[in-house]
């Protein structure tokens, strides 16, 4: 019997379609249920959608609609994005399915049972849009009650309800977390979730809601629905049948492998879930990994920022194999990471166009030039030829050593360094001269043969990563259809593809973009977004009363070159100047001044040394728009304290009336670097 493997995404809100950073997810989840079919294992993918909750409830009303004719569209409309990213997933759960309401109610039902529920009061702080629950302390700011996880306002709530008794298994959670390290990755974040979450001691969970309606009704008292998260978590076994007429796949695939989500749910995946499995007496998922932010150059994406990119775009302009390319080999799975739209289209051209395309299609030229476009024997060996097959021949076994611990950009860039080898391979035994006469004519071959046996070999190995440039290949070299020679093994052993195949070359695997023309065009495509952001700005300023920033600013009158602003400065020399030290500087941690609402307390990353810097613009600037950000720091500046936080230095903004942006400079940029 083949092993199993079990493989989860976040169930997603469908509250609006989604941006490439949840894809991300998916895509990586992807990336792994491929690679373990391709390996032999008994593979299972689920993905799916998490449909009840406030945030839903209150989304759907704001368009006149019930919850479900809300969802509906957006859920047709996630499934038709995984199917364009060629998402291979095995089942897709709704949780208002009811194969998935019955085991959420049996659930609650046994818990309730056997005592771990109990019903109490309930007063404290509740976030809506990550439905989360917390204490006064948690969330009490000079701005006013604030979520700790994203910084949005919280609701206070008063009301009765269940709670889980969370106290009971910390210990035995904490030393299953302490007795088994692969339990939480990565490393990091494991020991966060101990030392600030476990370590304090957890008080009981509000598993309950009697405020709102759109949820699973608690069955014993249907006045409350059961708390979102209790909800969607359970996704994971009911999916698998588990407490239904037919638990064949909860048998077969429990406990899961891996449970992949971001950094911002991991609480819930290590703390809750686990409790609540251990109350259930099912055994825990093996691994729960914490991956970390795709942001943009300006911040973490989000609507009301209008910084998100639409993925629907980017597949269909520069299709799915480019975009799963991008995501997994731009960013180190387990940190975060920046999409701009200058790597994405390098990365496009470089990699795709330039290093693998341009190699299958001259190897592929040459073999019909020289052999009427059947691949000869190789005829004999030495070097180059060595050095070529023995990085051929290891490859395949260090991207499996990657790929076990989710390192897809370290994976990828050992298959671009035989991609690059490969090249190299050409330059060095320069076929052309050997065409020339006939005394190389095998010298030709072998060289001919190495080229496309080690192309097999690449395009084996990118399977789990792309799913159409695979076929393309064989197709050209001959050998589509070829199980043996396609077979994952096969990416281990030299000399899998025969010879005798017939080569035919077809169009470009990827086409060499225009970078200033795709650039262009990845900026308009959000540009839609962007205008809606402002608009949504402007209709809230207006609700507030205050008026709205860009209102005052386009009001103001040009200045004009002939009279000086009422702010100018003396003139200065060049050497005045140079006294300042100028440097680049990325955020790499940034959180809200405990006791001075209109500062925030970055943490930058100088290359040479870290910073912390106190900064005014906490009205401009949540915290979490901060992070990765590439600032200008006036390095040289004596340090002060304000408001009891040392500051050593200063970064750089733009002001006018009411508007203010920091000077930014583009991510390629070296931390350190001076600017002048
Ligand atoms: O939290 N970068 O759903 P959600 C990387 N329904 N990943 C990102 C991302 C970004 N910028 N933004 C989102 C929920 N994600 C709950 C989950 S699970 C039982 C219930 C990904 O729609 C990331 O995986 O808010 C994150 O955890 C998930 O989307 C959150 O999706
Ligand atoms: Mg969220």
């Amino acid at each position: 019997m083949k092993p199993t493997y079990y493989i989860t995404t976040p169930i997603y809100y469908p509250s609006n379609k989604l941006h490439i950073g949840n894809a991300y997810t998916t895509i990586a989840c992807d990336a792994m249920a491929r690679f373990k079919r391709l390996q032999g294992y008994d593979v299972y993918y689920l993905t799916g959608t998490d449909e009840h909750g406030q945030k839903l409830q209150e989304r759907a009303a704001e368009d006149g609609k019930q919850p479900l004719e809300f969802i509906d569209p957006v859920v047709d409309w996630i499934k038709d994005l995984w199917n364009k990213l060629d998402i291979s997933y095995d089942d897709f759960i709704r949780t208002t399915q009811p194969r998935h309401k019955d085991v959420v109610q049996k659930v609650f039902q046994r818990l309730l049972d056997q005592g771990d529920i109990y019903l109490g009061e309930y007063e404290g702080y509740y976030c809506v849009p990550d439905e989360a629950f917390w204490t006064e302390t948690q969330c009490k700011t000079d701005k006013g009650y604030i979520c700790p996880d994203c910084g949005r306002e919280v609701k206070k709530v008063k009301e009765k309800n269940y709670f889980f008794r969370m106290s009971k298994y910390q210990d035995r959670l904490l030393q299953h977390i302490e007795a088994n390290p692969e339990f939480i990755q990565p490393e990091s974040r494991r020991n966060e979730m101990i030392n600030n979450f476990l370590k304090p001691g957890l008080q009981d969970l509000s598993v309950s809601r009697s405020t709102f309606d759109w949820g699973i009704k608690v069955p014993s008292d249907p006045e409350h629905v059961i708390y979102v998260w209790i909800d969607a978590l359970t996704n994971y076994i009911s999916a698998l049948g588990y407490l239904s007429d037919d638990d064949s796949k909860y048998r077969r695939f429990w406990p899961a492998n891996i449970h992949m989500v971001g950094k911002d749910i991991l609480r819930f995946h290590t703390i809750y879930w686990p409790i609540l499995l251990m109350a259930l007496d099912v055994p825990l998922p093996k691994q729960i990994f914490g991956h970390g932010w795709l942001l943009m150059p300006d911040g973490k994406m989000s609507k009301s920022k209008g910084n998100v990119i639409d993925p629907k775009l980017l597949i269909d302009r520069y299709g799915s194999d480019g975009v799963r390319y991008f995501l997994l080999r731009e960013i180190n799975f387990g940190q975060d990471g920046i999409f701009t739209p200058e790597s994405f289209v390098q990365r496009l051209n470089y990699d795709l166009a330039n290093d693998i395309g341009n190699l299958l299609s001259r190897t592929a030229t040459m073999i019909e030039k020289y052999f009427d476009g059947v691949v000869p024997a190789a005829e004999d060996a030495g070097e180059p030829d060595d050095s070529l097959i023995s990085l051929a021949q290891k490859t395949k076994g260090l991207v499996e050593e990657h790929m076990e611990e989710m390192r897809f950009s370290n994976a990828l860039a050992h298959i671009w360094e035989l991609v690059g080898r490969t090249n190299k391979y050409i330059d060095e035994t320069m076929p052309w001269n050997l065409a020339k006469s006939e005394e190389t004519k095998g010298r030709l071959a072998t060289v001919m043969y190495n080229l496309a046996e080690s192309i097999r070999i690449s395009s084996v190995l990118i399977q789990p990563f792309m799913t159409k440039a695979p076929a393309k290949i064989w197709d050209q070299l001959g050998i589509l259809g070829n199980a043996e020679a396609t077979s994952w093994e096969s990416a281990g052993v030299w000399g899998g593809l025969p010879a005798g195949s017939t080569v035919s070359r077809k169009e470009l695997l990827f086409p060499r973009l225009d970078v200033q023309a795709e650039l262009a065009f990845i900026d308009e495509s959000t540009a839609e977004a962007r205008r809606q952001a402002e608009e949504n700005k402007k209709k809230q300023d207006a609700l507030k009363g205050e008026p709205a920033v860009s209102e005052t600013t386009a009001n103001q009158p040009e200045a004009t070159q002939a009279e000086k602003p009422a702010d100018a400065k003396d003139e200065i020399g060049i050497d005045d100047f140079g006294k300042v030290e100028l440097r680049v500087a990325q955020v790499v941690e940034c959180a809200k001044h405990p006791n001075a609402d209109k500062l925030l307390i970055l943490q930058l990353d100088l290359g040479y040394e870290k910073r912390q810097v106190v900064s005014g613009i906490a009205k401009y600037y949540t915290p979490e728009d901060m992070v990765g950000k590439k600032v200008i720091l006036v390095a040289n500046l004596k340090p002060v304290k304000l408001r009891g936080e040392m500051s050593q230095g200063m970064i750089l903004a733009a002001s006018a009336g009411d508007q203010l942006t920091l000077a930014t400079v583009d991510e390629g940029m070296p931390n350190g670097a001076i600017v002048k």
